[in-house]
């Protein structure tokens, strides 16, 4: 039987990651941070990669192996059989990784490389366009959103949990930057899947926003 796929797509900051690791855990799935590969790709290639042409990063890329080890909560996503570094989630990375992601053969790769993983693996599959291009058949499709400030905030307390410095206003301005790149490019742009089920986190509780998918995939609503 074809594996079960779960996509979760919305902007940064949200709480997809956490959302998918947990759902995840409860569905009994992997989970695919597809972020994480754009992030790698860019931590690797490093700054001003998305200028090269496109022949160059297609070898490069092409080089890029990444699989996934385990599952539910424990899932990892490796690349070239280790573990991706814990740099590639700084906030410029993040940036370079947005930079990146409008290059046509760079999503034309990732594409390639996220619907071979979900081949032979049922997955929670997070992202921006998991819904709508790169699993359009998926069987529950979930698009998360909330106020940009409120993003920010979560984005801060989560920095400032890690120990690390935490500057609201630029992390407010990161967050709309890369909202408008992701949301305008012409290649799978950031938006809902037609049957997709929107959540408004806002208001919500990383709990609350947990039961609600749940309950929608138990098809109690
Ligand atoms: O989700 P995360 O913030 O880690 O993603 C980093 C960047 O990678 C996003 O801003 C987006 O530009 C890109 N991305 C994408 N498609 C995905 C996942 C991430 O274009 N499926």
């Amino acid at each position: 039987i074809a594996p079960l796929i779960v996509t979760l797509d919305g902007p940064a900051g949200v709480g997809k990651s956490t959302l998918a690791r947990k759902l995840a855990g409860e569905l009994g799935l992997a989970f695919l941070d597809t972020g994480a590969m754009f992030r790698a790709a860019a931590f690797t290639l490093g700054e001003g990669a998305w200028d090269w042409p496109q022949g160059v990063l297609q070898q490069k890329l092409g080089a890029f192996e990444f699989s996934l080890r385990g599952s539910g909560e424990n899932t990892e996503l490796l690349l070239g059989g280790q573990p991706l570094p814990e740099a590639i989630r700084s906030e410029e990375t993040g940036r370079w990784a947005s930079k990146l992601a409008v290059v046509p053969s760079v999503r034309a790769y990732m594409k390639m490389a996220q619907i071979f993983l979900g081949r032979t693996t049922s997955l929670v599959a997070e992202g921006r366009d998991m819904g709508t291009v790169v699993f359009p058949d998926a069987r529950h499709k979930f698009f998360l959103d909330a106020d940009p400030d409120e993003r920010a905030r979560r984005r801060c307390r989560q920095l400032e949990g890690q120990g690390r410095p935490a500057d609201f206003a630029a992390i407010a301005a990161s967050i709309r930057q890369r909202d408008d790149q992701d949301r305008n490019r012409s290649i799978a742009p950031l938006k809902p899947a037609p049957d997709a089920m929107l959540v408004d986190t806002t208001h919500l509780t990383e709990g609350e926003v947990l039961e609600a998918v749940l309950d929608r995939i138990r098809g109690l609503r």
